[in-house]
């Protein structure tokens, strides 16, 4: 089989992203009550080694990654660019051929989508988007997790997003398109995302000027930072966000059994208030810990062994 690169949640499909999520809430299930360094029963990628690459900062997707492949019975080699060749100079092109030669599948974080784009066409092995300037799909298949986990079916559902139109709603997106369910999102002028971003929705994605018509009926309220890594920290950009902040009053206005998503780190005061982020409809916890399940099948399904 030629390598399955896991670039954008496209590569998979709607079928793929479906037996991923299968796959992840049956070994999540299957582990409960291990410690959280055992390895899963069967082990089924026993022998593999991931590497990972960052070229920005990441708690979540480093530590999530690393425990992930320890639990399929894998190893792990993490470095920051700015630590290996790459960070003075050697090419993507090189690193991708030269990593493909000790490992079995390369997880990296980076600024420019064309570099893991670059990265993925150069490797020998499976390439994973840990996040780009461009789009963040492990973080929505994680989401993807913890929504279905709610108790609530994918097809159908509004998704309501709030603030900057950044690389974590390009993928959830994506996501609606391949999923089918909707998402309405408010974002000011000058921040909305790009109408390449909107059309990967098919159609599913509506982009709005106010946060009321964004949330109103809403299964899932979501929001991010206002400054993602990379960018610089404008107050002309805070500005033209604050009134776009999840407070009670807006999640008053969406379903009464709604949600509230948040890919972390989270800015208190920022893009959601306290009482919000951390009020009983919150799932950010679940969220979080939802990176480790479902990126143990995004790795599975760059292997070959699912959808
Ligand atoms: N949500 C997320 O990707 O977190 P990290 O930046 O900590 O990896
Ligand atoms: N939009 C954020 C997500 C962080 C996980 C960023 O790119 O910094």
């Amino acid at each position: 089989m030629s390598n399955r690169h896991f670039l954008n949640l496209t590569d998979a499909g709607a079928d793929g992203i479906a037996a991923m999520l299968a796959d992840a809430l049956d070994r999540k299930a299957a582990r409960a009550g291990f410690p959280k360094g055992r390895a899963d029963a069967d082990a089924p990628l026993a022998g593999h080694t991931l590497a990972m690459v960052f070229e920005k900062n990441s708690t979540r997707t480093r530590f999530s990654f690393d425990m992930a492949i320890r639990q399929l019975g894998g190893t792990s080699i993490v470095s920051d660019a700015g630590s290996m060749q790459l960070g003075r100079g050697e090419s993507v092109a090189d690193t991708a051929r030269i990593l493909s030669g000790y490992v079995d599948a390369i997880m990296i974080r980076t600024d420019d989508h064309a570099k893991i784009e670059e990265m993925a066409h150069y490797a020998s092995v499976p390439v994973i988007n840990g996040l780009t300037d461009a789009s963040h799909p492990c973080q929505i298949m994680a989401d993807l997790l913890t929504i279905i986990e709610s108790g609530k079916t994918l097809p159908g559902l509004k998704v309501a997003w709030l603030g900057d139109g950044n690389n974590v709603l390009a993928s959830i997106v994506e996501a609606a398109g391949l999923m089918h369910f909707d998402v309405v999102a408010a974002c000011p002028q000058g921040y909305m995302p790009t109408e390449a971003d909107v059309a990967r929705g098919k159609g599913r994605a509506r982009i709005v000027s106010t946060p009321r018509e964004a949330v109103e009926g809403a299964d899932i309220v979501v929001t991010d930072t206002w400054i993602s890594m990379g960018q610089a920290h404008a107050e002309t950009k805070l500005a033209a966000l604050t009134p776009y902040q999840v407070d009670a009053a807006l999640m008053a206005l969406a379903k009464p059994d709604a949600k509230f998503l948040h890919c972390l780190p989270a800015h208190r005061g920022e893009e959601v208030t306290p009482e919000v982020i951390d009020g009983p409809q919150s799932l950010i916890w679940q969220e979080a810990e939802n990176r480790l399940h479902a990126q143990k099948s995004v790795l599975r399904w760059c292997f070959g062994q699912i959808g």
